[in-house]
């Protein structure tokens, strides 16, 4: 882990999380992906009467958050557990609603820049990608025993890679001489299988095989189904619920969630009249998503695939 890596840390769009959650006097705030702490910061930092629990599923995230964080005494609460349980980590505190709800979904910085995480095809490390340890497959053990067409498959799925097929027989070859354990290994599988002209191209070949494979192992799009649900469950009426996403995949779910909960009717649009009874639950507040100004993508170019999108429950 990078010495200091919480100092260095600026959450994307800061400001415009916390304009969106304020007033925040006397509130409860979940942040569901604390990460390095930098939104909860900002958000305690914002008011000194709102109350932030912080939750991730990195054990390594929760003990740097924890201290740059210590700070705001019991204003801030820190979980080790994943956001789609976040009706039983609520349960298990006692609390029953919150006014506000955060979550920065993806990969952090502080994932990616540890090399022995195994996030990153840039830096050499195990093959490991699992965002809480305490999971058991790691990346090498997947890669190791999934068939050809489950690699393709995948690959093609999470990483929309056109070359998916040609990479999952590279690796299938590759593997039978050798167990393929370490980051920069696969990259170079990856790179030496796609057509040399993809190689010249702004992203490097590695990168969404690289993608693909830490979000199926994580189940991140599973995680943010469940946790949109769990989440919009446990707001207060009038309370917000912000996302903040990386990736097409994502950004699509929580876009199809958000429409979905302030749509009056779900009916079929044959059927002459409604009979679904189903009432606007939400209201959308960030009709097209938010995105990083040009002098915040300048500054971290991680912000520019970022997509930021609220709602307030109305029922
Ligand atoms: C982009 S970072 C968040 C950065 C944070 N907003 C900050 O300001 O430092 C995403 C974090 O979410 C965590 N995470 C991803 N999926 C999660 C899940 N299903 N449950 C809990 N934490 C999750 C990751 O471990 C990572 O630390």
């Amino acid at each position: 882990m990078p010495e200091g890596a919480a100092d260095l840390h600026e959450p994307v769009l800061r400001a415009e999380v916390v304009r969106i959650l304020s007033p925040l006097t006397g509130k409860t705030v979940v942040d569901g992906t604390l990460g390095l702490g930098g939104h909860t910061e900002a958000l305690l930092q914002a008011d000194e009467t709102v109350r932030v629990i912080g939750i991730d599923r990195d054990a390594e995230a929760i003990a740097l958050a924890s201290q740059r964080l210590a700070r705001f005494g019991s204003r801030i609460r820190t979980i080790h557990g994943n956001f789609r349980d976040l009706g039983q980590h609520l349960d298990d505190i006692k609390i029953k609603t919150v006014d506000g709800l955060l979550l920065d979904i993806g990969v952090s910085s502080l994932q990616l820049d540890a090399s022995e995480r195994g996030f990153s095809f840039r830096r050499d490390g195990p093959l490991d990608m699992r965002m809480d340890r305490k999971g058991t497959q790691t990346a090498a053990d997947w890669i190791h025993t999934a068939t050809e067409s489950e690699l393709s498959a995948i690959i093609y799925r999470f990483g929309e890679e056109r070359y998916a097929r040609r990479i999952a027989r590279a690796i299938v070859s590759a593997r039978e001489c050798d167990r393929i354990t370490a980051t920069t290994q696969l990259a170079g599988i990856i790179r030496n299988a796609v057509p040399a002209k993809y190689a010249y191209r702004r992203l490097d070949p590695a990168t969404r095989t690289f993608q693909a494979i830490r979000m199926f192992l994580n189940d991140e799009l599973g995680a943010l189904e469940a946790g949109l649900a769990a989440g919009f469950e446990r707001l207060i009426i009038g309370g917000i619920f912000v996302v903040i996403s990386f990736h097409s995949l994502e950004d699509r779910i929580v876009k199809r969630f958000f429409r979905e909960k302030a749509r009056a009717c779900v009916c079929p649009p044959k059927l002459p009249e409604c009979i679904c009874d189903k009432e606007i639950e939400a209201e959308i507040l960030t009709p097209r998503p938010l995105t990083a100004s040009p002098s915040e993508i300048e500054a971290n170019p991680r912000s520019r695939s970022a997509k930021l999108r609220a709602a307030v429950r109305l029922r």
